[in-house]
């Protein structure tokens, strides 16, 4: 009877391993997609960097409009928003739509793997 329980191991094993690699490579891709799709207007950088776009080092979880030196439009200081990762996931769908009028000019990111493995990137910006 021993001798059955060694393939569900196996198993669970490679189970665990598959999902750490895929984790792994979902950070990745999100970095490649900060870089092709935020990198030119937004830094991630220590010590926090304005570009054309506020700095995002720890975005996740922030209040919205809360970088000094940074003049965000009136649209975004009024919005009073927290950047969840459910509020980024809907604001990267279509920021027009969240912050009608914000001065942020992106088309939106339709594909929800991208913008799942762009704020998994995000989140690890601290
Ligand atoms: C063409 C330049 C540009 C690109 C590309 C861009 N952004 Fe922005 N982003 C801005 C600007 C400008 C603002 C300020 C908006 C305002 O004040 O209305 C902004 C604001 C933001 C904010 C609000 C920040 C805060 O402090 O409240 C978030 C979050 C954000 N961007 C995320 C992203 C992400 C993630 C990407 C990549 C998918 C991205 N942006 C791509 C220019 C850009």
């Amino acid at each position: 009877m021993l001798h059955n329980k060694y393939p569900f191991a196996l198993i669970a094993i490679s189970i665990s391993l598959l999902s750490a690699a895929t984790f792994a490579a979902d950070i990745k891709a999100g970095a490649d997609i900060y870089e092709a799709s935020c990198a030119k207007c937004h830094s991630v950088t220590k010590p926090m960097k304005n570009k054309k776009g506020p700095s995002l080092l720890g975005i996740v979880g922030r209040s919205s409009s809360r970088i000094s030196g940074y003049e965000y439009s009136e649209a975004m200081r009024a919005a009073n928003l927290t950047w969840t990762s459910e509020k980024l996931d809907e604001f990267l769908i279509n920021p027009k739509a969240v912050v009608p009028n914000s001065k942020m000019k992106f088309k939106g990111m339709s594909n929800a793997e991208d913008r799942a493995n762009l704020i998994e990137f995000l989140l690890l910006q601290q």
